[in-house]
């Protein structure tokens, strides 16, 4: 797989994080193209202690990338923002409101709104995982927007039947659901079973 990883200036730095480790150590993807929104900085040296832009994909990953390269936002010249380039989609994590309405309404004006934009009009997987609380009517009418226009709406909602024992399991759980619904199931991924 080739996939598209955004993190934008949301709150919930440590979520993109955790999806850029596990695409990076998965198999199955061959390709990840990142971007990291001017803002998202901001919000990831509050959250993660990560500052500035130099070797920013080393410092989230821990390690040097094997698969995953970084554009930046301005670069609306880089492979992901051409239809023609094969990509089998796109995860948004975090996803801010600013970012939100700027893809509901197709304003392709950076590279993460373009490559989104492109994903939706080829017809890929677009994973939108907003963050805000609580909404307002903007909000709730740019994600119907985008729904409509064939994003998927995953909002940073995670879960606590799972118990996780802190906040980089229930990171890490999120991430599972968000990457089993692109078709990457994870070994770790919790799995309610109910009563049997
Ligand atoms: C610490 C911090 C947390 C933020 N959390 C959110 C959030 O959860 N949701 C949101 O929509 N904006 C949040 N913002 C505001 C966005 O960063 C801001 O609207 C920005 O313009 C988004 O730009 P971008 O979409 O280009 O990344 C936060 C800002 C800071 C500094």
């Amino acid at each position: 797989m080739n996939l598209t990883v955004a993190m934008t200036g949301a709150s919930g730095a440590i979520l993109g994080r955790e999806a850029l480790r596990a695409l990076e150590s998965d198999e199955r993807v061959a390709h990840v193209h990142f971007v990291a929104s001017e803002n998202s900085l901001r919000v990831l040296a509050e959250e993660l202690g990560v500052s500035g832009r130099n070797d920013l994909l080393e410092k989230l990953l821990g390690t040097a990338p094997k698969k995953t390269v970084q554009h930046a936002d301005a670069d609306i010249g880089a492979a992901i923002a051409s239809g023609s380039y094969p990509s089998q989609g796109m995860i948004v994590l975090p996803c801010s409101m600013g970012t939100l309405a700027a893809i509901a309404n197709g304003l392709a004006n950076s590279l993460v709104s373009r490559a989104a934009d492109v994903t939706l009009k080829e017809r890929r997987p677009l994973i939108l995982c907003v963050r805000e609380t609580p909404f307002n009517r903007i909000h709730l009418r740019n994600m119907t927007l985008a729904a409509e226009a064939g994003a998927v709406i995953f909002p940073v909602i995670p879960a606590f039947y799972n118990k996780p024992s802190d906040s980089t399991e229930m990171a890490l759980q999120f991430v599972c659901r968000v990457l089993a619904h692109i078709g990457l199931e994870q070994p770790g991924a919790f799995v309610w079973k109910g009563e049997e």
